[in-house]
């Protein structure tokens, strides 16, 4: 399938191993930074995807003040935990970018979560890409162009998976249409993670 320019989709990158040593590490980072459920500027309507960050900002949602970057935890007050070794290295071995990563967004989808389409565009440097990380249970996922109207194409993400948004694909339009329950049995307890990495600072 040929994904718009700047698009990249590694099925299978990480094997079995890594990804429950990922898994782990992100069970630290929830222990010590819980999961949310995040709420749309404007409407405070509720996302059906839990969330947290780690490393030095985090992307967070509310009511009154919209999406954003900060350093602490929207509940807690704390300052998020680091990222972990192993998507340091990730990062460095795919992104092509040479600044780290600042922000890793860990999105818990249980089985009827979804994400709208909608475009990744709250970091001042645009010029990395974003690493996009799946894990457990497969999901269907939509991207699009630049503009909310253009065409999209949908193609199924599975545990392992890796997505590039950069380049021209930077601000591509995309969203998590379902999960497929019982497609994995990474998580015991079902569900999807997605894991983003970003650099947020020029
Ligand atoms: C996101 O766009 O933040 C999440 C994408 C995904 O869950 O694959
Ligand atoms: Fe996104």
């Amino acid at each position: 399938m040929l994904l718009p320019n700047g698009i990249r989709h590694l099925p299978g990158y990480l094997d079995r191993p890594t990804q429950e040593a990922l898994v782990k590490a992100i069970r630290t980072v929830v222990a010590e930074a819980p999961l949310y459920t995040p709420v749309m500027p404007g409407t405070g309507k509720e996302m059906s995807v839990r969330m947290t960050n780690c490393g030095p900002l985090g992307w967070v949602t509310d009511k009154q003040r919209g999406y954003r970057y900060q350093q602490n935890h929207p509940v807690t007050g704390r300052p998020w935990s680091g990222i972990p070794q192993q998507l340091f290295d990730l990062w460095s071995n795919i992104a092509g970018y040479e600044k780290p990563p600042e922000a890793c967004l860990v999105n818990f989808y249980d089985d009827d979560a979804r994400m709208g389409l909608h475009q990744d565009r709250d970091e001042q440097d645009l010029a990395a890409p974003v690493l996009s990380i799946s894990l457990g249970n497969t999901c269907l996922f939509r991207v699009g162009g630049l503009n909310r109207n253009d065409r999209t194409l949908s193609f199924k993400l599975s545990s392992g998976d890796i997505v590039l948004l950069g380049g021209e694909g930077r601000l591509s339009f995309h969203g998590v249409d379902r999960i497929y329950p019982a497609t994995s049995t990474l998580l015991k307890n079902g569900g999807r993670i997605n894991l983003t990495l970003r650099r947020v600072t020029p």
